[in-house]
């Protein structure tokens, strides 16, 4: 993109103050500047004007979940079924580790941070320890995508490389780079994190699918035969991954997705619950519950809304396929961005100080026909690391590693 062409967007999205350095650069900050004026989509940052717009939800009724009796009652159909599936090569995992994880404030990539207390034992290390128990089980390796963001790709694969994998088999793990989108003040103007360089983060966890296309993961994904993909997020040590009975249900029950849920604690417990909107499989955030939702109550006399996702889903590729050029919902997420104050300083705000644009892959299962949302006990499969300390946090988890026989 030429200066002129430049100038030219810039103007139609009242952005222009981003060039304000650009005499200032050298020519390869130049063109480096221009090569992200180009790439980046501003059309979405005028959204943050209009916020309250985008998160209009449907019809909500209840999506009933299939609980822990029904899933014992089964088991052994249930884990035959997935670990066949597995044998054959047709189940992968996915593994969302491009988030900047700001709560839990390390500048290293999350999956790095060391939970163990007499040894290390990283949240990478703890992942793969849980699927490497799938392999041995299932005597078969699952091939295992890793998603990261340009802030930490490098530094994951580095870390990942010197670390062995954890003993994973290398030519099992696959790289890929989610797409960046531009951050801005809550005026909507995009702020600069160098002179050259528009302050960017990754753009949700909602475009992971494109994503492994637009880098060639799903050239593997076709070559291998690869049926299902079994996606989660890096910050739940105790979660199972590939998990046979999981696949075996959602297979057995016909569904093109299956969604493992925890039983709430609480009516208003945060976390975003399973549900049908307008009679399609759905998720409903604890914000959007309304009390109405809340208190309602289901044919046995239970919560209707009571099954909460813990972002660990499988989705099965050829449905996958098919929305790939649906529209996703965008969200808007105050944070705290690194940016050049009007001297020019680089500046690293404690508190939030404006917004960044992504897309969930909870609004993915909106997309999908049928979902299957299946309980697994929360003590024994979930722990998410979000914050240092307090409610799921490093000490929560280590708490809950330890009940389930880690040793830290
Ligand atoms: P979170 O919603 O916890 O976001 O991500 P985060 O960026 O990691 O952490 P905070 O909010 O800044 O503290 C849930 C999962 O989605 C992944 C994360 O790595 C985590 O596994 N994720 C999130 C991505 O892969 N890309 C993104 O752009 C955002």
């Amino acid at each position: 993109m030429t200066l002129e062409q430049a100038k030219e967007k810039l103007a139609k999205y009242g952005q222009e103050h981003v060039l304000k350095y650009y005499g200032e650069l050298t020519e390869e900050e130049k063109r480096g500047i221009l090569d992200q004026i180009e790439a980046t989509d501003m059309s979405i940052l005028e959204a943050c004007k209009h916020k309250e717009d985008l998160a209009k939800k449907g019809v909500i009724t209840p999506l009933a979940a299939m609980q822990l009796d029904e899933i014992e009652a089964n088991r052994e159909s249930f884990t035959a079924t997935g670990i066949e599936a597995i044998r054959q090569g047709k189940v992968a995992a996915v593994l969302l580790a491009g988030g900047m994880g700001t709560r839990l404030g390390s500048d290293n990539p999350k999956g790095m941070y060391n939970v163990g207390l007499t040894h290390e034992l990283y949240i990478f290390e703890c992942l793969i320890n849980n699927l490497l128990e799938v392999v041995h089980q299932a005597d078969a390796w699952i091939h295992l995508f890793v998603m990261t963001s340009d802030k930490n790709n490098d530094a994951t694969i580095t870390f990942l490389q010197e670390h062995d994998y954890f003993g994973y088999k290398a030519e099992y793990v696959h790289f890929f780079k989610q797409e960046m989108a531009a951050a801005t003040d809550y005026e909507g103007k995009i702020y600069l994190e160098e002179k050259g360089k528009l302050s960017t983060s990754p753009n949700g966890n909602g475009g992971w699918f494109i994503s492994m296309k637009n880098n060639g993961m799903l050239d593997i994904v076709h070559n291998e035969g690869i049926e299902w993909l079994n996606v989660f997020a890096v910050d739940n040590v105790l979660q199972r991954i590939a998990d046979p009975c999981f696949i075996g249900a959602t297979i057995q029950r016909g569904c093109v997705v299956g969604s493992k849920v925890v039983r709430k604690n609480a009516p208003d417990e945060k976390v975003g619950v399973m549900c049908l909107e307008d009679g399609r499989p759905s998720i409903v955030e604890y914000y959007e519950l309304t009390d109405e939702l809340m208190n309602a109550k289901d044919e046995k006399g239970e919560p209707a809304y009571n099954y909460g996702v813990i972002l660990n889903y499988l989705f099965k590729v050829q449905d996958l396929e098919k929305i790939m050029e649906e529209k996703m919902p965008l969200h808007i997420v105050e944070k705290k961005i690194p940016y050049l104050d009007e001297n020019g300083e680089p500046v690293k705000p404690e508190t939030p100080n404006g917004y960044k644009f992504e897309s969930l892959v909870l609004d993915m299962i909106h997309q999908m026909d049928s979902c299957l949302p299946f309980e697994v006990v929360r003590r024994k499969e979930f722990a998410p690391i979000k914050n240092k300390t307090g409610v799921d946090s490093v000490e929560s988890a280590r708490e809950l590693l330890v009940e389930n026989g880690v040793v830290l």
